[in-house]
């Protein structure tokens, strides 16, 4: 079991949304330091302002897909915090409810660097001490997103789609090494954080950002390999696997309503 009491927690985009809820519950459950990382200096300054009287919290300014600044903000992370036992990889954008046709190349490459290189990055940094020490936990958030294909967010779905295949493909090479180094990979359904302002949800319900926040720290101090939210979720391979894809679009794209949920999008502006 990766308990958070007594451990160094980093978590990626942890000045906003469910990273910061998750950075102000580890500290609750005893977390011997809190380790926010964060693109956004005043959100930073706050949150580590609102959490300082609950333990041990530190900010660092990096933009996670800046593979030199992910380098040099862990090792000073590492000299200033001890080891790194939990890394959550949170952070996250989405930048348009455009098709794909209307994307732009630079769109594209922020939310695959973001959402889905930074992760393996920083895991590649965290694992070299876990792996020593043998003892650690990688959390990825990936979502919903990385399980169902769905118009109006292409690159978003392709790079969680990447997150969820990457992160699972390393759980099983730990597990055949034998490590006791573990990895959870998470699948959210649309979380009401500001983050997918404007979906549509016809049929299940959008998430709290509390309780869902406490299932992911569940989920680590349990080893779960792998967690959508909400369960249900965890059906739609299956579902893809026995339905026609014709079939599966018009029940889940139109019947659920997955494939307009995007329409009236607007997001964090
Ligand atoms: N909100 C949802 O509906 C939802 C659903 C499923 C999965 N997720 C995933 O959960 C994670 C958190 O989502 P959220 O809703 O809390 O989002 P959020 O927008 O509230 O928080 C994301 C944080 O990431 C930070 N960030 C963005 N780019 C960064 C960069 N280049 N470097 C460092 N930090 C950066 C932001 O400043 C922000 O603090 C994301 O990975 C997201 O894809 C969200």
């Amino acid at each position: 079991m990766t308990k958070i009491k007594g451990n160094c927690v980093l978590i990626t985009g942890g000045a906003s949304g469910i990273g910061r809820i998750m950075g102000r519950m580890a500290l609750e459950r005893g977390a011997r330091q809190l380790v926010i990382w964060d693109i956004n200096q005043e959100s930073i300054n706050s949150t580590c302002a609102e959490f300082e009287s609950k333990g041990n919290v530190k900010g660092y300014r990096v933009d996670v897909s800046d593979s030199k600044a992910v380098t040099e903000c862990f090792q000073q992370t590492s000299k200033e915090c001890g080891d790194v036992d939990i890394v959550i990889n949170c952070a996250g954008i989405v930048t348009s409810n455009k098709t794909f046709d209307k994307q732009n190349m630079r769109d594209i490459e922020r939310t695959m660097s973001i959402n889905a290189v930074a992760p393996m990055n920083i895991a590649l940094l965290a694992l070299q001490g876990m792996i020593a020490r043998d003892k650690g936990h990688i959390c990825n958030i990936a979502s919903a997103a990385g399980m169902i294909s769905n118009p109006k967010m292409a690159p978003y779905v392709a790079s969680k789609w990447a997150v969820i295949g990457w992160s699972d493909s390393l759980r099983i090479e730990l597990k055949q090494a034998k490590s006791k180094v573990r990895v959870s990979t998470i699948a959210p359904y649309f979380i009401n954080t500001g983050m997918f302002d404007g979906v549509n949800s016809r049929f299940f319900p959008i998430l709290k950002p509390e309780p869902t926040s406490r299932k992911i720290l569940d989920a680590i101090e349990k080893n779960k390999n792998f967690k959508g939210i909400p369960f249900g979720f965890h059906f739609i391979r299956l579902c893809q696997g026995l339905l026609p894809t014709a079939l599966f679009d018009i029940v889940f794209g139109k019947w659920v309503g997955i494939f307009s949920a995007m329409d009236n999008f607007t997001g964090r502006k």
